[in-house]
């Protein structure tokens, strides 16, 4: 029976994901609040070394297909080794990815059916759809410019780009289809302000 509660955090590359982590992590280890902090693909054994097939560059003739179900492989295990443990246990358990990634880089990025993204899923999304998920709204341009600053902006063009385009274009879908789950931040603030905006989002959900 599930206690605790499950919280996933999503976004485009570079959008201050692990920042927030950590500011959150520090934050409830503080007030000795119970958690546990996860990432996908990963977790256990099993999760680990799909997860390496998945990140491995010589696998490069890898289908979308294939990718998208040891996404799913892997996530599926995960939740039995180390998710469901924690929240039985009444932990808040904080994921970083979950099948929103999927749907956003597998069908949007890659350009997969929904449908069949959404129903490899299923069970996950079925048995163990989060309590709240924080999505950080930051597009790829401005997490690019962020990262290599204003001046390199022509790369922007490079190949790649377009890809993350996709990704971002299905996470605003994502975030305007499940308003009462999905709740957006503003990326663009300082990292300070980005996380009072963290808290009250959670706050709202009843997370904290
Ligand atoms: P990671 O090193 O964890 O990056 P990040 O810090 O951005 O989360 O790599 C995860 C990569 O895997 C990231 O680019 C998104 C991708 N991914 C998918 O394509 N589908 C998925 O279902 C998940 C969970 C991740």
């Amino acid at each position: 029976m599930k206690k605790g509660k499950f919280i996933t955090f999503e976004g485009c590359d570079g959008c201050g994901k692990s920042t927030q982590l950590a500011m959150l992590d520090k934050y409830l280890s503080q007030r000795e609040i119970p958690h546990l902090f996860t990432r996908e693909p990963g977790g256990g054994k099993i999760s680990e070394a799909i997860r390496a097939i998945l990140l491995d560059g010589a696998n490069a003739e890898m289908t979308d297909e294939c990718e998208a179900l040891l996404y799913a492989a892997a996530r599926v295990q995960h939740l039995h080794d180390r998710v469901a443990p924690a929240l039985e246990e009444g932990k808040l358990v904080i994921c970083d990815r979950y099948v929103d990634s999927s749907v956003a880089y597998q069908a949007g990025g890659r350009g997969l059916p929904g449908d069949f993204v959404r129903a490899i899923n299923a069970r996950a999304l079925e048995f163990f759809l989060p309590d709240a998920t924080v999505f950080i709204d930051l597009s790829p341009e401005e997490a690019f410019r962020r990262k290599h600053g204003a001046d390199e902006n022509d790369r922007l063009e490079q190949a790649g780009m377009d890809f993350h385009r996709r990704v971002y274009a299905e996470y605003k879908k994502l975030a305007a289809e499940f308003p009462g789950r999905i709740l957006s931040v503003d990326g663009r603030k300082s990292p300070d302000a980005l996380f009072e905006d963290v808290l009250s989002a959670l706050r709202s959900r009843g997370c904290l």
